[in-house]
């Protein structure tokens, strides 16, 4: 008999993780195009204004209205946390929290400003250079995302993002020329951030803007499997390029429980599962399932593929699946099954379960639950890209942030995952989302705060940016430390 595993492996990846549009600013910069993320907008909860909980999907009518009147608005997504000029004072914290990987993407509109040139830009280019040789400098492995909810705003004016074929050979180029760019800084690669979620956002991901569409559900497919078979080719592109690379797919992680034990609620539970993992299915497995294809015919969906498309997703899937774990979902079988599912945060509420101030519920036994089904399923090592709270942080006058919230939540995520290896699970690493407090991707708030290093700095993007050590930085690097055994 083996030894029992008793923590996490010699070599985990511990770490955090950020988005490029939602730190970096200097939107136009050295070259920069503008970006879909650069026309979220800020709706001031404040002044009667919505903030949408992770829907920030833009119409045609407000994409006009944006463009012609930038001065009215409010883009934050456009300055982030200026990472693109601290990134060394960011990477120096990080390194002094302990950190071994560190999750970042690449702007697509940094490296080709509309996505349709033939040559990259140079300066763009050598940001990352910059980013990633200062990780080196620290041993710190970067983790690095090629599409995170973002892309050039002219290929969605142009195409409406990725409800055209024209996208995989765009994509693919910014994919080849980032892969020969960096090949030797780089070992970690995720194709696309959250390709799910195009399910709840349509312009997040797919860069499409809803109301040109005739039926979104259909779009979202859509653009899904065209950027499956640009995942799939990045990865052959990728493989020849840099052998020894690791790349993996990405999900929004919902795993969803019955409300009760009726077999009815149960098998809406498994379908409402089967959504979810439809996209590791497709990228790990390398064919469409046959649930989706009756779930398919059966809701008259209907979105272009070629006989092609499926060899490709065949022969090139994913070496791991990574994914970000906020909450759990709850749903229920009968007549309202269809109006329950498909949100991102569940309609019914789990009485077992706190909620967090935006409402999301926090289940830390749900991600060893989670962890153990994926690794039963797929049998592939998983990494943890995501998870935090997002919370109203105080900055104390003497510049303290207490915290203990955070530490909780960590804490107790981090305990169950530990459990989870001890189950068997084959885990790389965890990236802590937003390890520096940064721009909310749902809401364009930055009092959504996830970090463990506050950042001075409001929702109208008034601060001084200084960078403050809150108490969960001191915790997590005793984490860290200890390879997790200090909680
Ligand atoms: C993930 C996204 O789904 O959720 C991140 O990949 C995002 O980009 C994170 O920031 C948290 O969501 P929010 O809306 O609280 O920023």
């Amino acid at each position: 008999m083996n030894q029992l595993k008793k923590g996490f492996p010699e070599g985990f990846l511990w770490g955090g993780a950020v988005a490029a549009n939602q730190v970096e600013g200097a939107y136009l910069e050295d070259g920069k195009g503008l970006s879909t993320s650069d026309f979220a907008a800020y709706k001031d909860p404040y002044a009667g204004g919505e903030v949408n909980n992770f829907t920030f999907n833009v119409s045609s009518q407000e994409l006009l209205e944006y463009t012609a009147n930038e001065s009215g608005y409010l883009f934050p997504k456009r300055w982030g946390i200026d990472f693109y000029h601290h990134y060394k004072e960011d990477i120096r914290l990080f390194a002094e929290m302990g950190f071994k990987v560190f999750r970042l993407s690449i702007s697509w509109a940094r490296i080709f400003p509309t996505g349709m040139e033939e040559k990259p830009n140079e300066k763009g280019l050598k940001f990352y250079d910059l980013v990633f040789d200062e990780l080196k400098k620290y041993g710190i492995e970067p983790l690095v995302t090629l599409s995170h909810y973002e892309m050039p705003i002219e290929l969605t004016k142009k195409y409406n993002g990725w409800q055209s074929r024209e996208l995989i050979p765009l994509f693919t180029r910014f994919a080849e020329t980032c892969f020969e760019r960096y090949k030797d800084k780089v070992t970690y690669w995720i194709t696309f951030n959250e390709m799910n979620m195009n399910l709840n956002s349509l312009y997040t991901g797919a860069g499409t803007l809803p109301d040109l569409v005739s039926n979104q559900e259909a779009a979202a497919y859509q653009a899904s499997h065209y950027q499956f078979v640009a995942s799939s080719l990045a990865i052959q592109i990728g493989k020849k390029i840099m052998p020894q690379a690791k790349i993996g797919c990405m999900i929004c992680r919902l795993e969803t429980y019955a409300e009760t034990c009726n077999p009815e609620d149960q098998l809406q539970a498994l379908k409402e599962d089967h959504i979810n993992l439809f996209y590791p299915d497709v990228q790990v497995r390398g064919e469409y399932p046959a649930y989706m294809k009756r779930y398919f015919a059966e809701n008259g969906i209907e979105f272009e593929t070629l006989p092609e498309d499926f060899e490709i997703i065949r022969s090139n899937t994913a070496d791991f699946i990574s994914f970000s774990y906020y909450m759990t979902y709850v749903t229920k079988g009968g007549p309202d099954a269809k109006e329950l599912s498909g949100h991102l945060v569940s309609k019914i509420k789990n009485p077992y379960i706190k909620l967090s101030d935006w409402g999301w519920p926090i289940d830390p036994i749900g991600l060893r639950i989670t962890l153990n089904k994926l690794w039963d399923r797929y049998q592939v090592p998983l990494f943890v890209v995501e998870n935090g709270l997002g919370a109203v942080d105080t900055l104390e006058s003497d510049e303290t942030v207490h915290d203990p919230y955070r530490i909780e939540y960590m804490g107790e995520h981090i305990r169950q995952m530990k459990e989870a290896v001890c189950d068997g699970v084959e885990l790389m690493g965890y990236t802590s989302w937003g390890c520096i407090d940064l721009i909310s991707c749902g809401t364009s708030q930055m009092s959504k705060r996830y970090g463990m290093i506050y950042v001075d700095q409001d929702d109208r993007g008034n601060g001084s940016l200084k960078r403050i050590r809150k108490d969960s930085f001191f915790w997590y690097k005793k984490v860290i430390e200890s390879n997790g055994e200090v909680i």
